[in-house]
């Protein structure tokens, strides 16, 4: 049977932006951003995400578009060793681990849309009266296990439909559909009293901010950098493995680090001017849960019209989330049907039930050795595995693909791909790989104990330990 492929390419780039652009935009970005100096914040993040994201972004599309298979087969055909297709078994797992708490979250967000456009129809929205008190009694246990896996079915229902038919057809939908709701809605944030003040807030310029935590803002901007642009779970790979040669993969990779970056720029204009009308300290709404489901939520209670502002942008929130959810999917979805040979309809079953399994123990949320397991699958879990994952693709295609990477990487582009080419398998190869285990290193809290300078001499030690040790006849350029 052949296999599918993107029936347009505006098709692809919604697909991808719909999986980069998602509760990281609008649950983090916000926060992070006027936390860490506002629009000077802005800036070094832009910087990272080009410098770090598009790079990254345009390593997993070569190697997805080169291999046309799930990221296991893809990594073992294209360095003809098994081993790396063992590593890309390392992917799928990944992707179950996010999908496990990235649903939950979807669970909570669909409950709250569904109380708030109860509002519409005269109901008092239940979470108005007491937001902290009512998120508390919802966010684990078995309220949370529902609405886990009734976000799991969208998710499993759209992914059913196949490449065409489910993904591409429903990000088509749902993209436009964010970006129209997040603009109205941030015009109308805009009008609010206090929406001059809130700007200042978050788009002040505070160089003085982002010069004196230089490196302690480093670490968050590409934490972000790289959750947000869905890289190191092997998703991109796979969603590029569904397009053809004709394509330029510069071009589409800035055009999905822009939509990206404008979603979650939106997305602080319309939050926090909310939250200045009403005078609620945005510092006190902490990047997390809270900030949304109680910050946010209370302020709708208070506001003309609250309960269709609620719908509106909880149902922005609903569809970001669902396309980022379809894409983490897909990745053990196109595993099965590449490596087994199942009908992709079996296969979606499968993978969602072990979904139900994994995510149903993150939305009861039990304590294991004394850590929440939900806190640990969405933080330190996911950052270690997903680093982790974007080192390792970077390097195979610095240093084993080499040649091929570059050559693929100009198939389809214009001048512009065949110039930077050069350069960025550079920059893949060798540059980020040593800042990435950096990165990791900070995770880990070990710059702190190690301190600054050895911290660096032990991440270029790893760093070319790996290179050296991955080095094939068809190394780098
Ligand atoms: N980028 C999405 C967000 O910002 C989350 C996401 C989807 C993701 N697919 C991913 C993150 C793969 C890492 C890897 O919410």
């Amino acid at each position: 049977m052949a296999r599918e492929t993107w029936a347009t390419r505006v098709g692809f780039i919604l697909a991808a932006a719909g999986s980069a652009v998602g509760l990281g935009n609008i649950w983090r970005f916000p926060w992070v951003t006027a936390e860490n100096g506002g629009s000077a914040f802005l800036a070094v993040y832009l910087g990272i995400v080009l410098v770090v994201g598009v790079p990254g972004l345009l390593a997993e599309f070569v190697i997805g578009r080169r291999g046309k298979q799930s990221p296991v087969g893809a990594l073992r055909d294209l360095s003809g060793s098994r081993t790396w297709g063992l590593w890309g078994v390392f992917y799928v797992i990944t992707a179950i681990a996010l999908i496990s708490f990235y649903s939950v979250v979807g669970g909570w967000i669909l409950r709250y849309f569904g109380e708030s456009a109860l509002g519409l129809v005269g109901a008092q929205p239940a979470y108005f009266a007491a937001p902290g008190q009512y998120f508390g009694g919802v966010a684990a246990g078995l309220d949370a296990l529902a609405f886990h896996l009734l976000f799991l079915a969208l998710t499993a229902l759209v992914v059913f439909g196949g490449v065409r038919r489910g993904i591409e057809l429903g990000t088509k939908v749902m993209m436009p559909a964010v970006l129209v709701l997040l603009i109205g809605l941030a015009v109308w944030a805009g009008a609010r009293s206090g929406a001059a003040e809130a700007y200042a807030f978050y788009l002040r310029f505070d160089v003085a901010t982002v010069r004196a935590n230089f490196f302690d803002v480093l670490g968050p901007a590409a934490g972000q950098a790289l959750f947000t642009l869905s890289l190191g779970a092997g998703t991109m790979i796979t969603y590029a493995s569904y397009i053809d040669e004709d394509r330029s993969l510069p071009f589409d990779a800035t055009v999905i680090a822009i939509l990206n970056t404008l979603v979650g720029v939106l997305a602080g204009l319309v939050v926090f001017p909310l939250l200045f009308s009403l005078g609620v300290d945005p510092a006190q709404t902490a990047p997390g849960p809270g900030a949304l489901f109680v910050g946010l939520a209370g302020a709708f209670a208070q506001l003309p019209a609250g309960a269709l502002v609620a719908t509106a942008f909880f149902g922005v929130v609903v569809l970001a989330a669902l396309s980022s959810s379809i894409s983490m999917l897909e990745i053990p979805v196109s595993f099965l049907v590449d490596e087994y040979g199942l009908g992709r309809r079996r296969a979606v079953a499968l993978v969602t039930l072990a979904v139900v399994v994994t995510g149903g123990v993150c939305a009861i949320n039990p304590t294991v050795g004394g850590t929440a397991v939900f806190g640990f699958v969405a933080g330190p879990l996911v950052d270690t595995l997903l680093t982790a994952g974007l080192a390792a693709v970077l390097l195979f295609v610095g240093w084993v693909m080499g040649h091929d990477a570059i050559s693929e990487l100009r198939a389809g582009g214009g001048d512009l791909s065949a110039a930077i080419a050069t350069p960025w398998l550079l920059a893949v190869g060798v540059v980020l790989p040593v800042f990435l285990v950096f990165t990791l290193l900070t995770t880990f809290g070990l710059s702190g104990s190690l301190g600054f300078w050895p911290t660096v001499l032990v991440a270029v030690l790893v760093g070319a330990a790996a290179v050296a040790g991955l080095r094939t006849e068809r190394a780098l350029v």
